[in-house]
């Protein structure tokens, strides 16, 4: 195996989708370790599961910035020692601009919870629910200067059911969210997408088919 990409994940909150990143990373054909864990709000649950994992932390409080471009370059120093190859976003609640998107060329990532491009933004599971569609589910996506608008990495599908709420439904998405990110960072860290207009096109890893690859939740 080549030389393990860096990740850099970002949060604000509790971190179920970092803890995946970790997992993943701990298993020694993963191609891709989280080299640091950055938060915008003190004291998440997400940051105790970097300590725990013996991952340094760091954190960059948005309100003392006057801008998005100055909270940008405070990110970008923060990140630096670090030498992240690979920024996750994992329930990071900020946008982010173009400097900080091309410091980084192999990729800034998103999982969202809902099959864009429908149901962009916040509450994604509650405008499923409210549409009352019967398939939702979660993305990943690199990440442009739009919100949740970049291209479609690798996507899982989740059956709506009739007795749906939206915490039973964000609980269903989220355990396919967890299989999902690791698989979709593999893709990524391991060079196998490339670009065809809009599109990403690639291979699966040797060791899992297509389908199973590009979509989980129904392989
Ligand atoms: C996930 O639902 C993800 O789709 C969204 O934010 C949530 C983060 O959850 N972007 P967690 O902090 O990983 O548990």
């Amino acid at each position: 195996m080549t030389a393990r990409r860096t990740l850099a994940v970002l949060v604000s909150g509790s971190g179920t989708n970092l803890q995946a990143l970790l997992d993943a990373s701990a298993g020694a054909d993963f191609p891709a370790r989280v080299g640091v864990v950055l938060s915008n709000v003190p004291g998440v649950l997400a940051l105790e599961r970097a300590r725990a994992a013996g991952v340094p932390t760091v954190i960059v409080p948005h309100q003392s910035f006057p801008g998005r471009a100055a909270y940008d370059a405070a990110l970008l120093a923060a990140l630096a020692p670090y030498r992240p190859d690979i920024v996750c976003l994992a329930g990071f609640m900020r946008l982010l601009g173009g400097d900080f998107l091309r410091a980084f060329p192999a990729g800034v990532l998103n999982i969202h919870p809902a099959l864009l491009p429908s149901f962009p933004g916040l509450h994604g599971v509650r405008q499923a629910l409210t549409h009352g569609v019967k398939v939702s589910g979660c993305t990943v996506h690199l990440v442009d200067e739009g919100t949740d608008t970049g291209p479609i990495v690798a996507q899982a599908a989740v059956p709506v059911l009739d007795g749906d709420t939206e915490e039973s439904l964000a609980a269903r998405i989220r355990s396919e969210e967890h299989r999902l990110y690791p698989l979709a960072v593999r893709l990524v860290a391991e060079g196998r997408l490339r670009r065809d207009g809009r599109r990403l096109v690639g291979g699966p890893a040797p060791d899992a088919p297509g389908q199973a690859l590009r979509n989980p939740g129904t392989g």
